[in-house]
C-alpha cells in the first residue's frame, strides 16, 4: 500500500538479502521509521514489543526470523539451533496462530534440505512464500469482501456505506492490503462511497494511531471514535456493517480478536447489523473447536493500560493516566462466539461462521 505515494510492504529484505526491514509501528502515526533486523533475537524482540504486530505480519516476520536463524546457525548442530530459535519465536506472543504456523512451516520445509546450504536456500524461499501468500490472500479477501459493501451501497442507492472496524486489521497488520480493510480499500478504489468508524482500541490504540493513519494515506474518509461509541452509533442507524480482523479462528468459527471485539458483536446482533470477520486461511486453527475455552489469551503488561502515549512538543512521550497506586489488568484479546458472527470473509470467498461452511470452503 502507499505511504506518501510510494508503495511499501510492511516487511521486506535488504539488498544483500541478509537483513530484514520493517516499519517500526510503535512510532506511527507521527514518525515513519524503517528498522533493520539482523538476528532472530532482533526478530523476537520486534514481535514481543510490537514493533510489528497483527496476525499476518507476525507470521511473516517469524518466517523471516527463521531465515535469519538459518543464516547464523552453525554447520554442526544446525537443526537444534533452528528448533531453539523456533521455540523462542513461538513464545513471543501466544494468541495469533499465524506465528506458530509460520515457524512450524519453516521447520518442516527446512528439514527437507540435504545440507546446510540447501536448508538456508529453503528457509529463504519459504519466508518469501509466506509473505507473498499473505499479500495475495489479503488481496483476494478484498475482492470477495467488496461485494458485501457494493450490495449495501446499491441498497442505499449510492449513499455512503458506514463500516465500523475495531483495532487494526489493515495492511499494517499484514504484509499488504490487510484483512478487514481490504474490502474497504477495494470499495474506495472502485468509487463506492465508503466511510469508516475507527474504534480507538485501548489500551494500545492501534485504531486511533494505525488504522486512521493508513486510511488517511489512502484517502479513505474515516472518523475515530472512543471504543464505547459503537453501540450508540448502531442504535442510531449510523453503522451499516462491522468488519474486523482475527488473530485465531477455530474450526467452528469462534474468533479471537483484539479485546473489545466481542462487545461490538453483541451490539451488532442487538441492532441487526451484519458483523463480519475477515481472515486469511493462515488464521484458522483447525485443531480447536471452542474458542472461549481453548484459545490462549495474551495478557500484557499493566502499564499499557496505566500509561498513554502520544506526541508532545514533537516527541513521542508516555504519561501516567491512572492513580499511581491503582493496579490494572491487560487482556489483549477476547473471543467472539460464532453465533454472533454473520460471516467470514476469506481468500476463498465468504462463508458462514459454522463448522460445515468452513469445512466446505477449506476441505
Ligand atoms: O496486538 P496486535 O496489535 O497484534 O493485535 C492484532 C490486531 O491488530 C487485531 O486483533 C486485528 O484485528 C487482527 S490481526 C489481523
Amino acid at each position: 500500500m502507499n505511504v506518501n505515494g510510494k508503495h511499501f510492504r510492511t516487511i521486506w529484505l535488504g539488498d544483500d538479502r541478509k537483513v530484514v526491514q520493517i516499519i517500526d509501528q510503535r512510532q506511527l502515526p507521527h514518525k515513519f521509521t524503517i528498522e533493520k533486523l539482523r538476528t532472530v533475537e532482533d526478530v523476537a524482540i520486534a514481535i514481543k514489543d510490537m514493533h510489528v504486530r497483527g496476525a499476518g505480519l507476525i507470521g511473516a516476520t517469524a518466517g523471516y526470523g527463521m531465515y535469519l536463524a538459518a543464516l547464523r546457525a552453525p554447520q554442526k548442530g544446525f537443526d537444534l539451533y533452528l528448533l531453539k530459535a523456533g521455540t523462542m519465536l513461538k513464545e513471543t506472543r501466544p494468541t495469533a496462530v499465524n506465528l506458530t504456523a509460520a515457524v512450524n512451516r519453516q521447520l518442516k520445509a527446512i528439514s527437507n534440505g540435504r545440507d546446510v546450504k540447501e536448508k538456508r536456500r529453503i528457509a529463504l524461499a519459504t519466508a518469501d512464500r509466506i509473505a507473498d501468500e499473505d499479500a495475495n490472500f489479503c488481496r483476494r479477501i478484498g475482492e470477495h469482501g467488496v461485494k458485501l459493501i457494493e450490495r449495501i451501497s446499491r441498497h442505499k442507492k449510492g449513499k455512503t456505506v458506514n463500516v465500523l472496524t475495531h483495532c487494526n486489521a489493515g495492511w499494517l497488520a499484514f504484509v499488504d492490503y490487510g484483512s478487514a480493510l481490504a474490502p474497504v480499500y477495494a470499495a474506495h478504489d472502485k468509487g463506492i462511497r465508503v466511510h469508516v468508524w475507527v474504534d480507538e482500541t485501548r489500551p494500545r490504540n492501534q485504531g486511533a494511531s494505525l488504522t486512521a493513519w493508513e486510511l488517511g494515506m489512502h484517502r479513505v474518509p474515516h472518523t475515530i471514535i472512543a471504543d464505547n461509541t459503537g453501540g450508540h452509533l448502531m442504535q442510531h442507524g449510523m453503522v451499516d456493517i462491522v468488519i474486523t480482523g482475527a488473530d485465531r479462528v477455530t474450526r467452528n468459527g469462534d474468533a479471537a480478536n483484539k479485546i473489545g471485539t466481542y462487545l461490538k458483536a453483541v451490539a451488532a446482533k442487538d441492532n441487526d447489523i451484519p458483523f463480519y470477520i475477515a481472515l486469511p486461511s493462515s488464521t484458522f486453527d483447525f485443531a480447536i473447536a471452542d474458542g472461549v475455552r481453548e484459545i490462549q489469551i495474551e495478557e500484557r503488561n499493566q502499564n499499557e493500560v496505566r500509561y498513554i502515549s502520544g506526541l508532545y512538543k514533537g516527541k513521542n512521550v508516555s504519561v501516567l493516566l491512572t492513580p499511581n497506586g491503582s493496579r490494572a489488568k491487560n487482556f489483549a484479546f477476547d473471543v467472539t462466539p460464532a453465533r454472533l458472527i454473520t460471516g467470514l470473509i476469506t481468500e476463498r470467498g465468504v462463508c458462514k461462521a459454522s463448522r460445515d461452511d468452513i469445512r466446505r470452503l477449506f476441505r
